[in-house]
């Protein structure tokens, strides 16, 4: 029987319980719910699920992201499809020698208010056991660092986060607002394989020939899996007055995930979290 928002605990009043019921896995509801992400994800990489966040549970994410929008680190870098230094002996035009553009703003986990909306669903244990189920890669974890494990992405009017394919298996996101216009999420899915980089279909996506490029359109509260390993991916540059807003969630099937210094460094300006002593 549905319980109303009201006697929910913590993050299960922002979510639509009726579509995606996290708190009965054994309800027919989460396993109809499950498997049509499964069969997105089988299908392009990407299993998009619409709708995730209750109109009540968007507007109060929507807040919070906007209280804490504003205590990001802005980091502007060249950045290659490959996500490692640009091979200066490839030749002209190879996509091991492509750069373009990640111009971004990160709100590290360690700035999250106590009380945010948007820390409680990531830290919610519901939420974890649903997407470790779509998922089907064994027990889920969230990262340990403090830092890095739940970030609010900010991308203001001329930002953008270039062609690149991941180093992880996957990723989960939380669309909270769109910009103006711009701001897609546009991915090439599965281009390459685990055994076969695929350099002319990646240099030919990098020079603007866009076949086979699905736009995924920024919807408001919904939940996106996304696997990234294969499928080239970028964020068109944003245009517009509105920064554009997404919470990513790390997981990993391991436990104790960290990211390296330099890369704490380059997102967030500092290695440490906040009220944390330096090293020595
Ligand atoms: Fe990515």
């Amino acid at each position: 029987m549905r319980r109303p928002a009201a006697d929910l605990e913590g993050a299960a009043r922002l979510v639509d319980l009726d579509r995606y019921p996290l708190l009965d896995p054994a309800s027919p509801g989460w396993e109809r719910a499950v498997t049509s992400a499964q069969d997105q994800l089988a299908a392009i990489g990407a299993a998009e699920l619409e709708g995730f966040l209750s109109p009540a549970g968007l507007a109060e994410v929507t807040a919070d992201a906007t209280a804490h929008e504003h205590r990001g680190y802005r980091s502007e870098v060249p950045g290659t499809v490959y996500l490692e230094l640009p091979d200066r002996q490839a030749p002209e035009g190879h996509p091991r020698r492509w750069t373009g553009r990640a111009a971004l703003e990160a709100v590290a986990w360690d700035l999250f208010d106590p009380d945010s909306p948007i820390r409680a669903l990531y830290e919610w244990d519901p939420l974890l056991r649903f997407v470790e189920a779509i998922l089907g890669r064994g027990p889920l974890y969230r990262y340990a660092d403090p830092l890095g494990g739940l970030n609010l992405a900010v991308m203001r009017d001329g930002d953008e986060l270039q062609w690149h394919f991941d180093q992880t298996d996957f990723v989960v996101s939380l669309a909270v607002r769109a910009a103006e216009t711009g701001g897609d999420f546009e991915v090439a899915p599965r281009i390459r394989g685990p055994d076969d980089e695929r350099y002319d279909a990646v240099a030919a996506v990098l020079a603007g020939r866009h076949h086979g490029v699905l736009r995924l359109p920024m919807r408001p509260g919904t939940l996106l899996v996304f696997e990234g390993r294969h499928s080239l991916h970028r964020v068109s540059p944003v245009r517009g007055p509105t920064s554009r807003l997404v919470a990513l969630l790390g997981y990993d099937t391991r436990p104790g995930t960290t990211s390296s210094d330099l890369l704490k460094q380059v997102r967030y300006g500092r290695t440490v979290p906040v009220g944390a002593a330096p090293r020595p």
